[in-house]
């Protein structure tokens, strides 16, 4: 089947405060630059009460950038997002410098030369007194002073050059006596600084802000903000200023406090840096006005229909598609191109970066199935078919699991989860703006600590270089295991005799390094006979490891999804891994001296020992929280499709029950699997009908079904979960 899955290893970073401390940690810190002064590639400047550092950064992981292509840009400290970038392009090389010359021209350029890119240009306007200073407020300024240091004049300011992010204090309007407007530009894609098709503004006439598409207005606020989703007005104290000279809108933070920024996502929508949405022109199609939605003329073949694309298919058959190779085009200049056109019935992203289109016409060229990065557009007449109870697999199946009971519960349980993958899917444009936030992590970090909570030392060993070579046979390729989440796995045996399995971080991981630390930190705190155990850690240069006790049943996938392998778990088996991932995330909830959330729960994490014991690994995503807290919100959804909760992928909430709904989901895998199995049987032997066998699956059936129900209050917590597993009386089917 040529499919196009991406199984999207959405890794996030949670040690976020430590990242302006690591930028310079030996230099003296500076805010400013004087005539003369250059930043380089590994220094910056980090404001004064460090909210905010400007340097050179790499964008998104190894495969889609290299290190000669950075971004010179201003990162907020706690999120690491870049809020501001210089130029249109990440031109910038590992050998670029940000300098400000002694007539006052502040540019960026290059040792081997090329044309520099210029931020100020002091040629009209000479001058011998100039500074360069990264302000609290996230605004990089250049002005001119008075010999006694007063500031005489303002020449250039990063407020004026706004990119995808309003930070308070910026205005959004137009200067009248310079003519200047200020308006925020979408990036093209998540890894591509480009502007892209959205842009935000304000429209002093209707003194409102807007969202436009490519020129077309998407979405409108309203003269009271009406449109605005509720949170905002909470948050925010808003300002509309009026006069002679400028009108404009600025904001302001009623708790200053808080990171406050918002972004214009890729897809349209405006968004709180670690909260909610406040603005969607993501979901205007132009006949509809919901939540500040404009309308704009339908093709005339579309008269009736409403734009549904979802993802519930696979792709038969790729070869059939128009492929549009224009690097400038969007996912979302793919969806209206294929909404304009009467015969296209499908699109997705041509190129791995999200850039380019691809078109498909016919519908018979899909099966339902999941995939990713396909939209597929919703036949018109599939509600009222399904109705009729005619050629709608779904209701087929339905049909048929209400004459077997039983059966409806294997079917309930596939629907259930491909209901919410289908629903989920509807919500990627709301995944992808996390995405896009998680991408544009600062990582330029070259400083290797052992990281420690501050409080007493680690709770793990280091280990030699030498020792980890020999144990590994220099990394030979035969002792490769496989790769893990930031890195090949090696096996290996210590001089102790030992068996280790060695997780080490790949060499142009910037992010893996934030989340080796994060696993480093908290697995080194953890110990329960249900997570796997660390043994230590070794750091060689920027060669670094973890260094695991060895597992010698691979990983829950390596069984479940084979079909041969699948046969050597029987329900015994199977039942004791459940109970152990459950005793496993229990600890991790409740009795740890960490409260944590995993937040990567899947079959692949799940590694099985000698014995078929579960051993819950790969905490890179995990976040400790607060024993206090019952939820948070981040804007960064990590974690895997198909594992997520709703509420997550949605709207970033996570909490212990997000761990639950990834566990029923696992539950589900580990348990429908073997009911089909046990129906089979059924058929060949009827003593089976009725036996333990039969009503512990059920029952774990039933257990997944609740830990995945869509609202989070509903799901029970791990404890009840283990009291349920482990209950005779447990009687509810
Ligand atoms: C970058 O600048 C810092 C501070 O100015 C300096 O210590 C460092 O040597 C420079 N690095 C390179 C590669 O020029
Ligand atoms: C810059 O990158 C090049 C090529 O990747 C590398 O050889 C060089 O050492 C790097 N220079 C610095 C200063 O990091
Ligand atoms: C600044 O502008 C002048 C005149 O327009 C031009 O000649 C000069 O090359 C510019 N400087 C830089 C660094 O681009
Ligand atoms: C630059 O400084 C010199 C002496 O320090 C002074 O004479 C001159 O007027 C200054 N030029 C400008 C444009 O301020
Ligand atoms: C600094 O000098 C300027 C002009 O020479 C003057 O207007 C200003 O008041 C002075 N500021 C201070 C703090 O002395
Ligand atoms: C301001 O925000 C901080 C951090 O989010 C929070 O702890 C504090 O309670 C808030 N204060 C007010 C007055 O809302
Ligand atoms: C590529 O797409 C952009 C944006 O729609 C468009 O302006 C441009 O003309 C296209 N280029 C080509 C070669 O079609
Ligand atoms: C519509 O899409 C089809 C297939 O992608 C393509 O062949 C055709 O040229 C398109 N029509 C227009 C008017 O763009
Ligand atoms: C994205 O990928 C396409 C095709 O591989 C390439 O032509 C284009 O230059 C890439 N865009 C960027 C900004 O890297």
């Amino acid at each position: 089947m040529a499919t196009k899955i991406h199984h999207l290893p959405m890794k996030s970073v949670f040690l976020l405060y430590f990242l302006c401390l690591w930028t310079s940690p030996h230099a003296a810190e500076r805010d400013s630059l004087k005539p003369g002064d250059t930043l380089n590639s590994s220094s910056s400047l980090v404001s004064a009460s460090r909210r905010f550092a400007l340097r050179f950064s790499q964008l998104g992981n190894d495969k889609s950038t290299n290190v000669n292509n950075l971004l010179l840009g201003i990162s907020d400290c706690a999120s690491e997002l870049i809020v501001w970038h210089a130029g249109n392009n990440n031109i910038a090389r590992n050998s670029s410098v940000l300098t400000l010359d002694n007539e006052g021209t502040l540019k960026v350029i290059t040792r081997q030369g090329g044309v520099p890119m210029v931020l100020y240009n002091s040629s009209t306007q000479p001058t011998n007194n100039t500074i360069a200073t990264l302000l609290d407020s996230g605004n990089f300024i250049l002005k001119e002073l008075h010999s006694n240091g007063s500031t005489m004049r303002l020449l250039w300011q990063s407020f004026d050059h706004p990119s995808d992010t309003f930070l308070p204090e910026m205005k959004l309007g137009v200067n009248h006596k310079t003519g200047k407007t200020w308006s925020l530009a979408s990036w093209l894609a998540d890894y591509i600084p480009t502007p892209g098709p959205f842009s935000l503004e304000w429209d002093p006439k209707g003194r409102e802000l807007i969202i436009r598409r490519r020129g077309v207005i998407y979405w409108k606020s309203g003269y009271r903000f009406q449109n605005l989703l509720p949170d905002a007005t909470s948050i925010y104290e808003f300002k509309v200023v009026s006069n002679g000279e400028e009108e404009y809108f600025s904001f302001s933070d009623k708790n200053q406090s808080q990171q406050s920024e918002l972004i214009l996502t890729t897809t349209g929508q405006l968004k709180v840096i670690k909260g909610p949405i406040i603005a969607r022109a993501d979901i205007c199609y132009g006949y509809n006005t919901n939540g500040g939605c404009q309308k704009w003329r339908q093709p005339e073949c579309r008269d009736g229909e409403e734009l549904d694309f979802s993802s519930g298919y696979f792709i038969k058959n790729e070869d059939h598609s128009t492929k549009i190779a224009n690097a400038s085009l969007s996912i979302s200049d793919c969806r209206a191109d294929c909404w304009n056109n009467c015969s296209c019935v499908a699109y997705s992203s041509l190129s791995d970066n999200a850039t380019g289109c691809q078109f498909w016409t016919e519908m018979s060229w899909f099966i339902p199935g999941y995939s990713r990065d396909l939209f597929v557009l919703k036949p018109k007449t599939s509600e009222s078919r399904s109705h009729d109870g005619t050629k709608n697999w779904r209701w087929i199946s339905i049909a048929i699991a209400d004459a077997v009971i039983v059966g409806f519960f294997c079917m309930l349980c596939y629907l259930l989860i491909r209901r919410k993958l289908v629903l989920r899917e509807k919500k990627k444009f709301e995944d992808e703006n996390e995405i896009l936030a998680l991408v544009r992590l600062n990582t330029s970090t070259n400083d290797i600590e052992i990281p420690n909570d501050g409080k007493n030392g680690h709770d793990f060993n280091i280990i030699s270089y030498t020792s980890v070579i020999s144990a590994t046979n220099n990394f030979s390729l035969e002792k490769k295991l496989g790769e893990g989440g930031f890195g090949p796995v090696y096996k290996g045996k210590l001089p102790t005799g030992q068996k280790i399995a060695v997780k080490r971080l790949g060499r142009n991981s910037r992010q893996g390094i934030l989340e080796f630390k994060n696993e480093l930190i908290l697995i080194s705190k953890l110990q329960h006979m249900n997570l796997v155990k660390l043994i230590g850690c070794c750091i060689h240069g920027e060669d670094m490891m973890l260094i695991y006790e060895y597992m010698h049943n691979k990983s829950l996938d390596y069984f479940l999804f084979d079909s041969n392998r699948s046969k050597l778990l029987d329900w015994k088996k199977r039942f004791n891994i459940i109970e152990g991932i459950a005793q496993g995330l229990l600890y991790l909830h409740k009795y740890s001296r960490l409260k944590v959330i995993h937040r990567d729960l899947k079959a692949s994490n799940i590694l099985l020992d000698k014995n078929m014991d579960p051993k819950i690994s790969d905490f890179g995503m995990a976040r400790i929280f607060n024993p206090h807290e019952s939820e948070e919100n981040t804007n960064r959804i990590v974690g895997t499709y198909g594992y997520m909760s709703p509420e997550y992928v949605t709207e970033g909430i996570f909490s212990t029950k997000s761990d639950v709904y990834s566990f029923g989901v696992l539950m589900l895998e580990i348990a429908c699997d073997l009911w089909q199995e046990v129906q089979g049987l059924e058929l060949v032997d009827p003593t089976i009908r009725g036996s333990c066998v039969n009503y512990t699956v059920l029952r774990c059936i039933h257990i997944g079904l609740l830990c995945t129900e869509i609202s989070a209050i509903n799901r029970p917590t791990m404890l009840d979960v283990l009291s349920m597993l482990t209950s005779e009386r447990f009687e509810s089917l």
